[in-house]
């Protein structure tokens, strides 16, 4: 059952453990203040929102984007020339998908790590590509009691160096290929978050743990932390936390980054797909 009222959009759940399909609204209009606190809240309540069957230019897309807050230029994934701010996520036919196939937590080793994304879909494959999500808030309940006594007040390090090193990473770096990656020093940096953190808006505690850029917690070694991450990792996507989204040309998606896993499926390779990403800035975790 849904906590809120929505009165000014329509709501239909995806799963039982999150997702909804938001219907009423022309993302390409300028939304109304009432219309906006919805969008959010359903936002913050269901982790993973869609909107099918939308028009939208770059400008329209940023300014949508801008109503959560400011819009991020990933320091080693290339933006668009002209708007670096966008991320033109195209997969040719014929080749593999490469771009967030595993499940992660967007940017966890920022200090600030992203908000949210939203994406637009203009060109889908007939079959595949879908996205998967799973719910951290959900994933962080469902864990023992002992097991929460554990984590609580537990940090972890988070840090993109063996992310952004491996073999499929290095190829693209420079590339001229449909996503290319810019050498920066941000990977690094080790960054410290709680291994449960609260949401800002909700207060309602979720799991902070991924395997792209999670790679120990303070004060244990490595060894000491690798069985434990692997477990709340495998355990974070459990299918029971889980919704899918399939792809529609004109279609909306967006996830609140600090609530939700995600990972892109790799298995349309025939076929083309061109799907435009703008990330919204977050803040410090708590
Ligand atoms: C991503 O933003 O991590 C990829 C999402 C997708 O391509 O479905």
């Amino acid at each position: 059952m849904s906590d809120t009222v929505y009165e000014q959009i329509g709501v239909e759940r995806l799963t039982g453990a999150m997702g909804a399909v938001i219907s009423g609204v022309d993302l390409a209009q300028e939304l109304s203040a009432a219309q906006f606190a919805e969008i959010r809240s359903a936002l913050f309540e269901f982790g993973a929102i869609c909107f099918r069957d939308q028009k939208l230019d770059f400008a329209q897309h940023a300014a949508f984007a801008r109503r959560f807050g400011t819009l991020e230029v990933h320091p080693i994934v290339n933006g668009m020339e002209d708007h670096p701010e966008i991320i033109k996520m195209h997969k040719p036919a014929g080749q593999a998908a490469t771009f967030g196939t595993d499940w992660h937590t967007d940017n966890s080793f920022f200090e600030k790590p992203s908000l949210g994304s939203i994406l637009y879909s203009e060109i889908v494959p007939p079959v595949g590509g879908d996205t998967l999500f799973s719910n951290q808030q959900l994933a962080y309940e469902k864990l023992s009691d002992g097991l929460k006594r554990t984590l609580e007040g537990m940090v972890a390090i988070h840090s993109a160096q063996e992310a952004y090193t491996s073999p499929s990473a290095l190829e693209k770096y420079d590339s001229d290929g449909p996503i290319s990656y810019r050498r920066s020093d941000i990977i690094h940096q080790t960054v410290e978050h709680p291994v449960v953190i609260q949401h800002p808006v909700t207060g309602k505690k979720a799991l902070y743990v991924n395997s792209y850029f999670t790679r120990q917690f303070k004060g244990w070694s490595e060894a000491e932390s690798r069985p434990l991450i692997e477990y709340l990792c495998d355990h974070g996507v459990r299918v029971d936390f889980q919704c899918r989204m399939r792809w529609e040309a004109g279609m909306v998606a967006m996830w609140d980054n600090r609530i939700v896993q995600h990972a892109a499926l790799n298995d349309y390779e025939a076929y083309e797909r061109l799907i435009y990403r703008i990330t919204v800035n977050g803040d410090a975790l708590q």
